[in-house]
């Protein structure tokens, strides 16, 4: 249901409590989330972003009951992943066909390459502006935020920053606002939602940021395309995403492991306890990657100053979850954090040897060659890995 947010706002999104997977099976979204849509009727009525395919046929009905779609006079499409341009065909099927898209040219490559119509694309850049009789909108591309086509709009006398994907949580709520929900919760979202899209684009999200604050706009609200809309106290959102892309870590040491006849694993707790004996204070997660939710490793590796990753040696290589998160572990880009790799082996023994390679061609400061435990660990192997976690902190 639509909900009129400012004078000239209404929010014609869609809130989704059933997605649980978002990406393809790429990011679990325990939350739900939403695809937020934005009515923005002044002189001029433009509509920013759409809904997910899924949910195309209810998005344009819903915004029918809203407004006479002939009404419309613009679509801005500030980013073209499907999740926002999804509902998109379906609308301009029943606009008129010369209906303005304004999007950055990037935007039109990704429009067009995933509907394939010849719509009446308006290219904008950073500083453009669109008058909408008493407000205006105006552009700021933010490449790579996090797609390359991604712009943000500002409207003018509203003081409204639409971000797109940017300070957005996957998080349904019938609430609206980030100040009515846990906090816990949202910051939490908002932490995993940056941890694992945003990450590799951190230095970009400084730039951004530093750039739209450089342009002295009043902010009064940030708009995000999922999750619940920022009115009070945005400092606070804004230092999490400066802090976050800034090297983030926290006093915290993330063990993952796989293991097929639990010595690694035993492994990874004898670690573990040598940590913890020398730095009481240091969090250590303990995290099987056959076991927990990818997104939620992804999240905790974020937050960690140091990780160690183990595996068993299977076929003179490691195991398919371990190969999996370390994939995923490259492509977020991180700095500034120490790692090291272990695991058991009985016959040939690579994978710590291969573990170790791959994480400091994945950035990570390697501080040894990693422990290798030949069999089952026995009371003197779990001493020396005791003293391997005593000395790593
Ligand atoms: Fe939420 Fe990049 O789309």
């Amino acid at each position: 249901m639509a909900k009129k947010i400012s004078e000239k706002i209404t929010w014609v999104g869609k809130k989704d409590w059933e997605l649980k997977k978002f990406h393809g099976d790429e990011f679990t979204t325990i939350n739900g989330s939403s695809y937020n849509s934005y009515l923005i009727r002044d002189k001029k009525t433009v509509l920013i972003d759409t809904a997910w395919l899924p949910y195309d046929k209810e998005f344009v009905a819903n915004l029918e009951d809203e407004i006479k779609l002939e009404k419309i006079d613009a679509v801005i499409q500030l980013h073209g992943e499907v999740d926002h341009s999804g509902a998109l065909v379906e609308l301009m099927n029943k606009l008129p066909k010369d209906t303005p898209i304004y999007c950055t040219a990037n935007g039109v490559k990704s429009l067009k390459g995933q509907y394939h119509k010849d719509w009446n694309f308006n290219i904008v850049k950073t500083g453009d502006k669109l008058n909408l009789g008493e407000t205006t909108l105006t552009f700021i591309e933010a490449p790579m935020l996090h797609w390359p086509d991604t712009m943000f709009a500002y409207l003018d006398k509203e003081n409204a920053l639409f971000s797109t994907d940017g300070f957005g949580q996957h998080l349904a709520s019938e609430f609206m606002y980030a100040d009515e929900v846990d906090q816990n919760i949202l910051f939490n979202e908002a932490l995993k939602y940056y941890a694992n899209i945003l990450a590799p684009f951190s230095m970009m999200v400084t730039r951004k940021i530093n750039e739209i604050w450089g342009m002295n706009l009043k902010i009064d609200m940030i708009c995000p395309s999922h999750g619940l809309i920022w009115r009070k106290d945005l400092n606070k959102i804004i230092e999490k995403y400066l802090k976050w892309a800034n090297n983030y870590k926290e006093n915290q040491i993330t063990i993952i492991y796989d293991t097929m006849w639990n010595d690694t694993r035993k492994m990874a707790e004898a670690i573990a306890r040598g940590i913890k004996k020398k730095d009481s204070s240091v969090e250590i997660k303990i995290l099987n990657t056959a076991k927990n939710d990818k997104t939620d490793v992804l999240t905790e590796v974020f937050k960690s100053k140091m990780i160690l990753v183990g595996s068993p040696t299977v076929n003179n290589g490691y195991l398919y979850s371990i190969a999996g998160i370390l994939e995923m572990i490259k492509g977020m880009k991180l700095k500034n954090k120490k790692a090291v790799a272990f695991g058991s082996y009985g016959w040939s023994g690579e994978a710590v040897k291969l573990i170790g390679e791959f994480l400091r061609s994945a950035g990570f400061e390697i501080l040894n060659d990693g422990i290798r435990c030949l069999w089952t660990p026995d009371k003197d192997m779990e001493r020396e890995l005791e003293k391997y976690g005593e000395e790593l902190v």
